[in-house]
């Protein structure tokens, strides 16, 4: 073994392990050792594929370097027949070569593929800068398998005419997967894609002139019909406030949903949700919240970590495994007011601030695993803080709740409106951002201003008594959090973005005036 690129390094040294597994402690382990495989379904970040789409779409093809390097292509149902054949009759502790001797430049794929859709090769393949380790050559020596009984049986013409006809029947099968398409596709440039591994195929490169939100995918009969590029979200937290709205929003915006049918702590029940939904971004809005409020956590600690830590790890970790990123609903409730960030002193908390607020259990967990998250770079953490929406009958409220005790503290606050911030997460996870993200409206409200809006919109007999914290510590059992968030980082990229007392009065208050 001499691997030339650091991918292949870590194909050699896992064969190298599995061989000392067998030796060691006897695991019976084949080896097999594959060349390039094509046929349907096949992720278009690799070179057949991504020429057949760009094909459809009545792109150019281009090719890294001169396109002088030589691949063996086999199809994937030759490849499946192989394995069947080595299970039944390998031998134990050997290596199996899958391979086929016929070898094909890149350039010729990329003419042959020009032929069936009857494009001219000349003006339609493009030579762009080569990547750093594309090897020239891979051969393999299949003798050994064809002993076995093995025998290649699809021709490459037979084979590459039933991929087209499969990609140009499905072309919405992988969605949005114009970031594949482009010259050096990345983890999370491709919505829906799995991570980009450089590996075994010389990927193409879009022309020059291409942008992703460009590159529509079309059927190569109808001429120019151009489709949207279609999302899926996978969303947790079907029966909760925030996952009910999200399911909403999508409907109203016409994209594909649906709701994860597992359990965040159950891996497997996760997979199985990703397997099946097939989504582009995931949504997680599913957490322990407690009922009636937080003090719940307080009693039932294990629990919480359960849902809030272990279970949004989980799903981190099946996401990132998938190349898919996670919209995570998390709290800004992890910092109070302290003696660089007073109240009233528009000093908000910034998205790089340490949390300061462990006072209740809930909001001790939520830090706890903000802090883990930062290490998953497919995760985008949105602080939420003190939800309100227009449903001012949804006990969830913020309006509603302060609205309903029987005395409440005055203290400004940041704030979401779930109806304004809600479309810009959806928007959010279009643009693929990540990291933590201050999602509160900009600026703070007191408690006292809003029930102020609230007699002067709702109800002109509405009264209300204050308390002290001193004294709202004596009926709830955790303290509670107060703070400043900054949003400026949010604001930066949705300069719309209303302040917290405009958004208050334009989605909670005018549509429900009553005065
Ligand atoms: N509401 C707030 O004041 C607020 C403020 C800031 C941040 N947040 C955060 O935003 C997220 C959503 O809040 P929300 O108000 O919409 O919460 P919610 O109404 O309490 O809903 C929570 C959802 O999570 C699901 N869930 C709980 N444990 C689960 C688990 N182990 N596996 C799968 N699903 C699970 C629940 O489903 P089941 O009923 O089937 O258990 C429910 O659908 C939470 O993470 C919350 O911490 C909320």
């Amino acid at each position: 073994l001499l691997p030339t690129n650091p991918y292949s390094a870590t194909k050699a040294g896992a064969e190298m392990l599995v061989m000392a597994y067998g030796r060691s402690y006897g695991l019976p382990v084949i080896t097999t050792r594959g060349n390039n495989v094509y046929g349907p379904n096949q992720f278009p970040e690799k070179l057949i594929p991504k020429f057949i789409l760009l094909a459809m779409g009545g792109k150019v093809l281009p090719i890294h370097g001169d396109g002088s390097n030589v691949r063996s292509y086999l199809y994937c149902e030759d490849v499946a027949e192989a394995f069947e054949v080595i299970l039944h009759k390998g031998e134990v502790g050997h290596v199996y070569n899958i391979g086929t001797k016929k070898e094909r430049r890149v350039n010729d794929v990329a003419r042959d593929v020009c032929k069936l859709f009857g494009m001219d090769p000349e003006a339609s393949i493009k030579f762009v800068e080569n990547r750093p380790f594309n090897d020239q050559r891979y051969f393999l020596d299949d003798e050994k398998l064809k002993k076995l009984g093995w025998s290649e049986r699809t021709t490459w013409e037979e084979g590459l005419k039933k991929t087209m006809e499969w990609y140009t029947q499905n072309p919405e099968w992988w969605g949005d997967v114009s970031g594949a398409l482009l010259p050096h596709p990345r983890m999370l440039m491709m919505p829906g894609g799995r991570h980009f591994d450089g590996s075994d195929e010389i990927s193409s490169a879009a022309s020059a002139s291409d942008k992703p939100s460009q590159s529509h995918m079309v059927v190569p009969s109808a001429r120019s019909t151009p489709q949207k590029p279609s999302l899926k979200f996978l969303i947790y937290g079907k029966t909760g406030w925030i996952g009910g709205l999200l399911g909403k929003l999508c409907e109203k915006q016409g994209i594909a949903y649906e709701y994860g049918k597992g359990r965040l702590e159950d891996r497997a029940s996760l997979l199985q949700d990703v397997m099946s939904v097939k989504p582009t971004h995931v949504f997680n809005s599913a957490g322990v919240t407690g009922r009636p409020n937080v003090d719940w956590c307080e009693s039932h600690k294990t629990e919480t970590i359960r849902a809030n830590v272990a279970g949004t790890l989980t799903l981190a970790d099946v996401c990132r495994e998938h190349g898919l990123l996670m919209m995570n609903f998390a709290t800004g409730c992890i910092f109070e007011y302290d003696e660089k960030h007073p109240e009233g002193s528009g000093v908000g908390f910034k998205e790089e601030d340490t949390p300061n607020f462990t006072g209740s259990f809930y909001s001790k967990t939520k830090a706890m695993v903000e802090e883990l998250l930062k290490e998953y770079d497919n995760v985008c953490t949105l602080r939420v803080r003190m939800p309100i929406s227009s449903d001012l009958n949804n006990p969830r409220n913020f309006i509603t709740k302060i609205s309903r005790y029987n005395k409440v503290v005055n203290i400004p606050n940041s704030m979401t409106v779930l109806d304004e911030l809600l479309p810009i997460s959806i928007e959010m996870a279009k643009r693929n951002l990540k990291g933590i993200w201050n999602f509160t409206n900009p600026g703070v409200v007191s408690h006292n201003e809003i029930l102020e809006m609230y007699r002067d919109y709702i109800n002109p007999e509405f009264k209300w008594a204050n308390f002290t914290l001193e004294e709202q510590a004596k009926v709830i059992v955790a303290p509670r959090s107060n703070n400043e968030m900054d949003a400026s980082k949010l604001k930066k990229e949705f300069p719309e973005l209303l302040s917290i007392k405009e958004s208050l009065i334009k989605y909670a208050f005018e549509p429900n005036k009553k005065t």
